[in-house]
């Protein structure tokens, strides 16, 4: 069989990333093919990445009344995102303190969550307030089980969560992204759906994907890269350190969206069609319109898979002024369904070339700004602990 030459153990791969990392953005390629497809490179990223960094878990105004919660993954960590009887969002272990019965699924609203297995039940600041047949057990006692909590916090509207006690606040970590988002007003912009998907590919190739344009003209000709000029594309530099990565498309006048609606009054000149892309590392990405958003929110199910948290909200303005709303959010909806399904048909392809033997990474192009800071992110959460 014949192949082309790379990394293929994790300490080939790690020191490979290195030097990458190093690697001024003008002679660097993309990552070792290896990195998508070793089972040992994903345990080392679930260590190292998914249990100690800010996970983006939805947006507030899904969870609008006391009692309502959403399961989320955090890593290999289920939790319940809560709204708590005091209007506060708090996130605690989904694992119930009996024998580990996951606790809930899905979304909902509810007063207590009751264990499905033996009926256990907590209220919702995590207390057990109900365990039937315990009166014999001596080593029981109800007040002393709770569930733990883990970090949540509100962050222009999106919910952050995170199972290291010792990371810095989210808004101080994005403090130089948030003076580019205010005047969005995106904390008031309306959910209109979240989903959850897994796909087959790896989820840096997905992340990858997202963060460069280069690929909108092409693989998107029909959507969102319809409207798109390369030339208008431009760059947050952050350098080695960063903790995001993040660019700007102005789009072009005949539009259909990604315009400020006359009624927006916060955002002016060129802003007014200029949408942001941020990626928060590790896996938080969104496009930010002046008339809508949408996002995806990863974490690995393995090498091979990719569980996505999939949304899109609108700007109130845009929302209030449509006369007929269900029409504009089921065509708004396809849309992005359309984008998606262009997306996956790509980053499912890349992650099967990921695994040939003649596929080998190559050079970037200056548009792959975005996956060189991500590969630089890679290496300092992989190789420098
Ligand atoms: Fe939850 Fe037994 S595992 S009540």
């Amino acid at each position: 069989m014949i192949h082309i030459q790379q990394p293929s153990t994790v300490d080939e791969v790690l020191t490979s990333l290195k030097k990458l990392a190093a690697t001024p953005l003008e002679a660097a390629t993309a990552p070792p093919k290896a990195i998508y497809t070793l089972p040992d490179i994903t345990a080392h990223e679930i260590d190292r990445i998914f249990a100690s960094e800010w996970l983006c878990a939805g947006r507030a105004d899904e969870l609008p009344n006391p009692g309502d919660y959403m399961a989320f993954e955090c890593g290999a960590q289920p939790l319940i995102i809560i709204r708590g009887a005091d209007g506060a969002l708090s996130a605690r272990s989904n694992i119930c303190r009996h024998r580990m019965m996951r606790l809930v699924e899905g979304r909902g609203n509810t007063r207590k969550f009751t264990c499905p297995y033996h009926a256990w039940t907590y209220n919702l600041e995590g207390q057990l307030v109900g365990a039937a047949y315990m009166d014999r057990t001596t080593c029981f006692n109800k007040s002393d089980i709770q569930l733990p909590a883990v970090r949540c916090e509100e962050y222009l509207g999106w919910i952050y969560v995170c199972l290291d006690p010792d990371v810095e606040p989210v808004a101080h970590m994005l403090a130089d992204l948030t003076e580019k988002l205010l005047p969005y007003n995106m904390q008031d912009y309306v959910t209109i759906f979240t989903e959850d998907h897994v796909w087959d590919t790896n989820w840096k190739c997905l992340t990858e994907n997202f963060m460069e344009s280069y690929h909108l003209p092409v693989a998107h000709r029909s959507t969102v890269g319809a409207h798109y000029s390369v030339d208008e594309n431009t760059f947050d530099e952050r350098g080695p350190f960063a903790s995001f990565t993040c660019q700007f498309f102005t789009k072009s006048d005949g539009a259909p969206v990604g315009r400020a609606h006359d009624d927006n009054t916060s955002l002016e000149g060129v802003w007014r069609h200029t949408s942001v892309m941020p990626t928060v590392f590790p896996s938080h990405m969104y496009v930010l319109a002046p008339d809508h958003h949408w996002y995806l929110s990863l974490q690995p199910n393995g090498p091979a898979r990719t569980r996505i948290r999939y949304g899109a909200a609108i700007a109130p303005e845009k929302l209030a002024a449509e006369q007929d709303r269900d029409a504009y959010l089921a065509a708004t909806k396809a849309f992005l369904d359309k984008v998606q399904v262009e997306d996956r048909h790509v980053v499912e392809g890349i992650f099967n070339g990921a695994g040939s033997p003649l596929g080998a990474p190559g050079p970037l192009s200056w548009l792959e700004r975005g996956n060189h800071e991500f590969a630089q992110y890679l290496a300092r959460q992989l190789c420098d602990h």
